[in-house]
C-alpha cells in the first residue's frame, strides 16, 4: 500500500492525511475483495521497519487501524470475514490490541473470506522466528534436524496459514518485495502500479486481475494447463479469476491477493 506520503505531499499535507485516505481505500478494496469472492487479502499495513518512522507517524497509524478494527467490525462479521493478524503483534499498543483481539477470535469461525493485516510484519523476522521454534525443538531432542524440509519451515509460519498469494499487488511505483510475504511469494504473480495507495480504486483492482488471468493463459504449457482445467471447473471466469491456480495447484492451498 505505498504511495500515501506522496499522495499527500502533492497536496501540501501532512503525512499523516495520506494515511487517512489510504484507509479509505483500504475499506474500499477490502469491500471489492468481499464482493469479488477473492479469498484470502493479505495487506501490508505497517511492517517491522515502519517501526523506525517518527512517532507521530506511527501514533497516527496506530490510530487509523484502531479506527479501521472499530468502524468495520460490523461489516466483517456480517460479511463472514475472518480477521488475522500476521508479525509481532505484541509490539502493537493496547489501544490497538484491544479492538483486534476480540474481532480475530470473534470473526475466527468466518469461511467467505480471510482478511490477513500484516502488522509489525517482516517475512524475514518471520522465517528466523519458525527456525529458531525449530532449533529449539532439534535441541530438545523432539526434532530429527535431518526432518526439517519446506513443509516443516511453512507449518510454523504464520503468514502461511493464510494460504500463499497467487498474486502480490504493490502500488506507488516500486518494483520489489520489501520483506513482505519472502516464502509464500515463491510462485506469487507480481504486480506493479505506479498509483499511490490512497488513488487505488475497484477499477485498478479488476484490471490488475484481469492482466493476472491474461498472463495465466499466456504462460508457459503447465500454467496454461492450469488455465483450461481452471476453466472447465467454472473457476476462471470473470466472477472468479483467482480461484484458477487454487484449483489446479500441486503443492497447496493458493487463494489469495
Ligand atoms: C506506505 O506508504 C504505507 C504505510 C507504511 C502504511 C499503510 C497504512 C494504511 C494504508 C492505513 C492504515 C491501515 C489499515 C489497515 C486501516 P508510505 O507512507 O511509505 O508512502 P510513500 O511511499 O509515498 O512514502
Amino acid at each position: 500500500m505505498d504511495g500515501n506520503g506522496r499522495w499527500a505531499e502533492l497536496r501540501g499535507e501532512p503525512r499523516e492525511a495520506g494515511h487517512k485516505a489510504g484507509s479509505a481505500a483500504v475499506r474500499r478494496i477490502v469491500r471489492a475483495c468481499r464482493k469479488l469472492g477473492v479469498e484470502a487479502l493479505t495487506l501490508y499495513a505497517f511492517s517491522e521497519q515502519n517501526w523506525a518512522r517518527p512517532r507521530g507517524e506511527v501514533d497516527a497509524l496506530m490510530g487509523l487501524l484502531r479506527e479501521f478494527l472499530m468502524s468495520e467490525r460490523g461489516e466483517i462479521l456480517d460479511n463472514d470475514i475472518r480477521l488475522v493478524a500476521i508479525g509481532d503483534i505484541s509490539r502493537l499498543p493496547e489501544v490497538v490490541r484491544e479492538v483486534l483481539d476480540p474481532l480475530r477470535t470473534a470473526s475466527a469461525g468466518n469461511m467467505k473470506m480471510t482478511l490477513a493485516l500484516a502488522l509489525s510484519y517482516g517475512a524475514r523476522e518471520e522465517i528466523a522466528a519458525a527456525a529458531r521454534e525449530l532449533a529449539k525443538e532439534a535441541v530438545a531432542g523432539k526434532l530429527d534436524p535431518e526432518a526439517i524440509d519446506g513443509a516443516l519451515l511453512a507449518a510454523r509460519l504464520p503468514s502461511q496459514s493464510v494460504g500463499e498469494p497467487d498474486l502480490i499487488l504493490r502500488t506507488g511505483g516500486e518494483q520489489r518485495l520489501s520483506n513482505f510475504l519472502l516464502y509464500g511469494a515463491a510462485y506469487a504473480e507480481l504486480s506493479f502500479t505506479e498509483r499511490l495507495w490512497p488513488d487505488f480504486t475497484e477499477d485498478d483492482l479488476f484490471a490488475a486481475i484481469a492482466a493476472y488471468q491474461q498472463r495465466l493463459r499466456d504462460a508457459g504449457p503447465a500454467d496454461r494447463a492450469q488455465g483450461d482445467a481452471a476453466r472447465a471447473n467454472g473457476a476462471l471466469d470473470a466472477d472468479r479469476p483467482w480461484r484458477a491456480r487454487e484449483l489446479a495447484a500441486q503443492d497447496g492451498p493458493r487463494t489469495g491477493v
